[in-house]
């Protein structure tokens, strides 16, 4: 008898056990979900005094991202953040298979969600089609589905057309949805319009692959910005280029003219991928009441089965960036100023300093600042015992890199630093991002270290001031039991 109850203890903790979240690589100071599976960030906006930001989630299995819900965080500060229940369950029958990624947009101090319903049909020769749908909130909690959804049918653009970004100009809502054509061979962006939100008209096409840039375009987003637009989005299926889209999928953009009485995007750029590390990934901005270009992406990527996937919890939002438009058309990306919340003790400072000295980082956090002459190479790493990462700066070559190890670790892109090379770099667990310069380049790559995480110069390297400070916890440890 006692024997069997010891049995039925051990199996309970095991089961208990099973569905734990494991602390180790988990964010400190970015968003990822309480437990589960994270994907893209949705419906970012600014709602009464705070940000809200839902995202695609698995509450069911931190191994794959089986039928989107919407999960929801808000936060005053963009670090501090704070889980709410979950905003929307795939309930409906045009959601039923998932309630894909969407965007927001607050009108009389309600918020509306456009979002994509997705529904598989396993057996019929078109396997899936996509609608898209409008919910809405005025607590900002509760969130309540259109009852004559879906708001866009488009039978004519299925089975790929999702992701709506909508915005306002003037008194007409604009809606960008990311669309498949030519027998799913080529991706495009298709322009919408509408005066209140349900009923909604195609007035363009904005842009299309020439076969150069994918089969389909996911998230797409378009803003203005220092006077010119912006199209970004995130294509599957662009071709790797020697250091150019080597990820599974892309995020990137266009910069051009567009002209709102005709709907004609003109592009003056190429497509220019917005990072260059390994995990970055349909992105989402928003204008906030104070007038700033937000984004933020998933920092993490498709089919990469990262090992906190057996921790209980998978998939992270990058920081939140602030955006501008160099005079030469390229987007500028800073970490928000409230940044500075976040920081926490100085670890280490100094000026005129030389390679070797190990820096110990406090619970696998930090920021790094490094300032160097641009005429001199540079070499930095972000060191376990069990992983190295190496930032370098090649000066003759006009190159900088992160190499993570391993297969595929190397990620390299052109930098020309503008008088001295200043770098930033934020470690949080699992995850390094670098801001290059005034933010012109940057890298965002997961990383898995085991125990201590250490900062070092390598001995040949010389840095003009070196500051290495922690980072604090503003997000909630996740349940260990939940
Ligand atoms: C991008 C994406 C979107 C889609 C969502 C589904 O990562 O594939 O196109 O709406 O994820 O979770």
């Amino acid at each position: 008898m006692l024997a069997i109850h010891k049995y039925v203890i051990v199996a309970l903790l095991l089961y208990s056990c099973k569905c734990e979240v494991d602390d180790q690589y988990y964010p400190r100071y970015h968003l990822a979900p309480p437990s589960g599976w994270m994907n893209d960030p949705n419906g970012f906006c600014f709602f009464k005094g705070e940000y809200h930001l839902f995202y695609q989630y698995n509450p069911d299995s931190s191994q794959e991202p089986g039928i989107a819900h919407w999960g929801h965080a808000i936060s005053k500060d963009l670090f501090t953040w704070e889980h709410l229940p979950i905003a929307m369950y795939p309930d409906q029958w045009y959601d039923k298979s998932g309630v894909f990624s969407g965007s927001a947009i607050v009108e009389n101090d309600t918020m509306y969600l456009l979002y994509t319903g997705n529904l598989n049909h396993p057996d019929a020769s078109l396997d899936h089609e996509q609608h898209q749908a409008l919910a809405f909130s005025i607590d900002g909690e509760s969130v309540s589905k259109y009852e004559e959804n879906p708001v866009i049918d488009a039978p004519e653009y299925q089975p790929n057309i999702r992701d709506p970004k909508v915005w306002k100009n003037g008194d007409t809502f604009y809606m960008v949805l990311g669309n498949s054509f030519e027998n799913e061979t080529l991706g495009r962006a298709l322009l919408y319009s509408s005066a209140d939100l349900k009923s909604w008209d195609l007035v363009s096409i904005l842009d299309k692959s020439n076969g150069s840039l994918g089969y389909m375009w996911e998230c797409p987003d378009f803003f203005e910005i220092d006077g010119k637009f912006v199209l970004l989005f995130s294509p599957q299926g662009v071709k790797p280029q020697g250091d150019k889209y080597n990820n599974l999928y892309q995020t990137g953009y266009i910069v051009g003219n567009f002209d709102y009485d005709t709907y004609n995007f003109t592009p003056l750029t190429e497509f220019v991928e917005l990072d260059h590390g390994h995990d970055f990934y349909a992105t989402q901005t928003i204008l906030d009441a104070f007038n700033r270009r937000l984004l933020v992406a998933w920092m993490d990527m498709w089919e990469q089965n990262y090992p906190e996937r057996d921790d209980g919890w998978t998939g992270q939002m990058t920081i939140v960036r602030e955006l501008s438009l160099s005079k030469d058309n390229h987007l500028i990306q800073k970490p928000v100023a409230e940044i500075i919340l976040a920081r926490g003790r100085l670890l280490y400072t100094a000026r005129r300093t030389k390679g070797s000295k190990r820096i110990e980082l406090t619970e696998k956090t930090g920021e790094i600042r490094i300032k160097s002459k641009a005429s001199k190479d540079l070499n930095l790493f972000i060191e376990s015992k069990n992983q190295s990462v190496k930032i370098s700066y090649d000066h003759k070559q006009g190159l900088i890199s992160l190499d993570r190890g391993g297969h595929d670790g190397l990620r390299r892109t052109g930098w020309k630093p503008i008088r001295k090379l200043k770098l930033k770099i934020y470690v949080d667990a699992s995850s390094i991002e670098v801001f290059c310069g005034r933010g012109e380049v940057t890298f965002s790559s997961r990383f898995f270290p085991e125990d201590k995480v250490f900062v070092r110069l390598r001995e040949d390297t010389e840095a003009e001031e070196m500051t290495v400070s922690s980072m604090r916890r503003t997000v909630e440890k996740p349940d260990s039991n939940n």
